[in-house]
C-alpha cells in the first residue's frame, strides 16, 4: 500500500505504543451505530456458507442491489467494496486523460496511473468553500478528454454538488464523448440523498458510471462489499470478462437483503447524522482558530488557522485519532478530517481539541 488513507490504527498503535482499542478513531468515516444486529445475526448463523464457494453470479445481491436501489438488475455489478469496482471502470474505460478534482479521495488516482492515464486536477479553492465552480468546471471539459471522475459528496471535504450542475455536467461529457465517473459512496449520509443521487440517469446516459459503498453507512469496512451501477453494456461485458471469480466473500454474497431491508437501521442512522452533523459542526464552530467547512455526510473537514500546529501529533497523545490531509493533491498540512461518531466521542473531541490548542 502506498498512499495513507484514514483507519489505520494498527500503525498508529505501534507506532505511539498503545493498543488498538484505546484510540478513539476519528480518522475513518464509519457510521458510530456499528455493525447491524441483523447482519451479526445471519452471518452466525450462516458460518457454514464458509464451506462453499460463492455464486460466482452473486445473484442475490445484484437481486438485492438492484431492488434497494429500484433499477434494472442489468445495471449492477457487485464487487469487493466500493474499491474493486473504481479499479474495474478505470481498466474497462482505459482513458488516455483523464480529470479529477483536487483535492479528492486517492484512489482513483491509482487506479488512473494503473492503465497510465495523463491526470489532470480540477483545482478546488478554499475561497469557494472547495465547491466547483460549474461555468469553470464546464469550460475544462475539453475533448481530449476521456474520463471525469467526480466524488459526492466529496472526500475529504465533505461538500455536495447540486444535482441541475451534475446534469448539465453529465450531459456536457455525453455530448464530448467524455465518460462519468461519479463515487457515490457516502450518499446515504446526505440529507435527501435522492435529490442528489444520479442514478435516475442511468438508463439515458451510457457514459455514466456510479460508484457505491455499504462500508461507510452499515460500518462493514471489514467486510468488503459495494457496487458499480452503469447502463452500459460494453464496458460491463468488459469488466465481467477480465474480472476474477469470486472477489466477493461468501458472507457478502448473501447480506444484501439482510442490510438494505433494515429498515430501522437505516431511518436510525439518518436521523442521528441530521442532528449530530449540525451538533458538531457547530460546536467545532465554535472554536477558536479553525475555518470549518460545512459538512453534508458523515464527516467534517476543516483547517486549523495557525501554521505551525500539528493537530494530528498534539491530539494521538490523548489517543484520538484524526485524519491529517497533507497527502491530498491541493491541501497543505493545515487541514484535517474528522467523523462523526457517537455523542459522547464527539464532545470528547471537541474537548481535546479546544485544549490542545488554547491550552497546552
Ligand atoms: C469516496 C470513497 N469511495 C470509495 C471508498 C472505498 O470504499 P470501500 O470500502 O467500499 O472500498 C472510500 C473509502 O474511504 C471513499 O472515501
Amino acid at each position: 500500500m502506498t498512499i495513507k488513507h484514514g483507519g489505520n490504527i494498527y500503525e498508529v498503535a505501534k507506532k505511539y505504543g498503545i493498543s488498538e482499542g484505546e484510540i478513539i478513531d476519528f480518522s475513518a468515516n464509519i457510521n458510530p451505530l456499528g455493525i447491524p444486529n441483523k447482519l451479526k445475526a445471519t452471518i452466525i448463523s450462516n458460518i457454514e456458507a464458509l464451506k462453499n464457494y460463492p455464486d460466482p453470479d452473486y445473484k442475490d445481491l445484484v437481486t438485492a442491489i438492484a431492488k434497494y436501489n429500484n433499477i434494472d438488475e442489468d445495471f449492477v455489478i457487485p464487487g469487493n467494496g466500493a474499491t474493486e469496482i473504481i479499479f474495474k471502470i478505470v481498466e474497462a474505460i482505459k482513458p488516455k486523460k483523464s480529470l479529477l478534482l483536487a483535492p479528492t479521495f486517492l484512489e482513483y488516482e491509482r487506479a488512473l496511473k494503473n492503465v497510465q492515464s495523463d491526470v489532470i486536477y480540477y483545482l478546488l479553492n478554499e475561497s469557494n468553500g472547495f465547491n466547483i465552480d460549474k461555468n469553470d468546471l464546464l469550460e475544462k471539459l475539453e475533448d481530449d478528454i476521456d474520463l471525469v471522475v467526480l466524488c459526492n459528496p466529496n472526500n475529504p471535504t465533505g461538500q455536495i454538488i447540486e444535482k441541475d450542475t451534475l446534469v448539465e455536467i453529465l450531459i456536457e461529457c455525453k455530448n464530448k464523448g467524455i465518460s462519468l465517473m461519479i463515487d457515490e459512496a457516502f450518499i446515504e449520509f446526505v440529507d435527501k440523498e435522492e435529490e442528489h443521487s444520479l442514478i435516475r440517469c442511468l438508463a439515458d446516459f451510457d457514459n455514466l458510471f456510479i460508484i457505491r459503498a455499504l462500508t461507510k453507512f452499515f460500518a462493514i469496512p471489514g467486510l468488503r462489499i459495494g457496487y458499480g451501477l452503469l447502463s452500459n453494456k460494453n464496458i460491463k461485458k468488459r469488466i465481467i470478462n477480465k474480472k476474477e471469480p469470486w472477489t466477493i466473500n461468501g458472507f457478502a454474497a448473501i447480506c444484501g437483503d439482510v442490510l438494505f431491508e433494515d429498515y430501522e437501521y437505516i431511518k436510525k442512522s439518518k436521523e442521528f447524522f441530521r442532528v449530530e452533523r449540525e451538533n458538531m459542526y457547530s460546536e467545532l464552530k465554535k472554536l477558536r482558530g479553525l475555518k470549518v467547512f460545512k459538512p453534508h455526510a458523515n464527516y467534517i473537514f476543516f483547517k486549523v488557522l495557525e501554521e505551525n500546529i500539528d493537530l494530528k501529533d498534539r491530539l494521538i497523545c490523548r489517543k484520538i485519532l484524526i485524519r491529517k490531509c497533507d497527502n491530498y493533491v491541493n491541501l497543505s498540512n493545515s487541514f484535517y478530517r474528522v467523523a462523526i461518531k457517537d455523542k459522547e466521542s464527539n464532545a470528547e473531541l471537541i474537548k481535546a481539541i479546544r485544549e490542545v490548542l488554547y491550552e497546552d
